[in-house]
């Protein structure tokens, strides 16, 4: 028995891999490294017992995904593997329809083929854009505003179609802001090129690789006038992925939208604090523009995921910064591809 985890050496990926293999479960990662690195599965196998197998495979290659069925005994599925840059999908619609929606569907069809019914599967808040009541909930409207967006969006449609008449069931998580590392200092978020998020970016300040911060946007009607988040851990996030598979495996049926989030919101201008407290170092910054698309604040109500899941997030801002830190000092140029 194993987890099928595609996408597994990526940023969420490596790290719900380890939290796999702490339950005693083995593992078979799927990944064609587009946008991520095979040292990242080195660094998975070194933090775990469990048995962690490796094939590079583009999802969208029917027939590869179809010999992987066939060559390990696979029981439940974590889908990750994904295009994820919401800029990048606005000049690249049809790769990202193409990439994210071919992918799900070969593997969907693969699944079915093979009797595996289990699917935890990967996607965002960014399917409620800007939500009118916070914290929102799963209740809440949603729609899209960028290819990305859109590829989650029928995604979840096309899961929850397949489980509703076929033997598949499936917890689809609907991530807040993923930031943090594993507290080894050996896995963690190493983006391919200049990173876009806030975190990676706050860390080059700190490292003195970068000068000042930009905070896009002063004036939002939030705490301190700049955008609002709900951080979580990576590794709390990980821990989310192995309690929905727990509950699949107890014999939830259907497919359910689950939000994975720590309840809190959090401002660039708080987050910039923690992270001068967990680093030490004085990180300048101006406020600029706002980014255009960025929306002003989101958190998430939690209280489905402490329900169905038996889960809360664990970890703090501190936590976040304290370890995206250590990894960011212990590996300053990433994996090095
Ligand atoms: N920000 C800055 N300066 C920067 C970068 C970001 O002030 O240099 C601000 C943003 O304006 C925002 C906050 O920091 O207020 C967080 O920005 P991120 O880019 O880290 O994250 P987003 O919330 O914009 O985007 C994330 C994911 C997307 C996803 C989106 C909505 O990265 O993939 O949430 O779910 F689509």
């Amino acid at each position: 028995m194993a987890v099928l985890v595609t996408g597994g050496a990526g940023y969420i990926g490596s790290h719900t891999a380890v939290a796999l293999g702490e339950t005693g479960r083995d593992v078979v990662i799927v990944d064609n490294f587009v946008n991520s690195s095979p040292r990242a599965v080195e660094a998975v196998r070194a933090l775990t017992t469990a048995e962690v197998a490796l094939v590079e495979v583009d999802l969208c290659d029917g027939e590869a995904v179809r010999r992987v069925f066939a060559q390990y005994p696979i029981t439940e599925v974590v889908h990750f593997a994904a295009h994820k840059a919401v800029a990048e999908s606005v000049e690249k619609p049809v790769a990202y329809y193409r990439n994210n929606l071919d992918s799900l569907l070969g593997l969907l069809e693969a699944m079915l083929d093979n009797g595996v019914g289990s699917l935890v599967h990967s996607s965002s808040c960014t399917v409620y854009g800007q939500p009118e009541v916070l914290p929102v909930s799963e209740s809440a409207p949603v729609g899209a505003e960028s290819p990305y967006g859109w590829t989650k969006l029928m995604s979840e449609q096309i899961i929850t179609d397949v489980c509703a008449v076929r033997p598949m069931d499936a917890m689809i998580l609907r991530y807040f802001n993923p930031v943090g590392a594993h507290p080894s200092g050996t896995l963690g978020e190493d983006p391919n090129d200049i990173p876009n998020n806030l975190v990676p970016l706050v860390m080059e300040v700190a490292c003195g690789r970068r000068e000042t911060l930009q905070v896009f946007g002063g004036d939002y009607d939030t705490v301190d006038g700049s955008g609002v988040r709900d951080y979580i851990h990576v590794v709390d996030l990980a821990e989310a992925h192995v309690a929905a598979l727990d509950v699949l495996v107890g014999g939830h049926r259907g497919a359910v939208a689950v939000n994975v989030g720590t309840g809190t919101g959090t401002s660039v201008l708080e987050l910039i604090e923690a992270a001068r407290r967990a680093t030490g170092a004085a990180i300048p910054y101006e406020i600029c523009e706002r980014r255009a698309g960025d929306i002003a604040k989101t958190w998430a109500a939690t209280d489905l995921a402490a329900e169905l899941l038996g889960w809360r997030a664990t970890r703090d801002i501190d936590d976040m910064m304290r370890d995206h830190w250590r990894w960011q000092c212990q590996n300053p140029d990433g994996y090095g591809r």
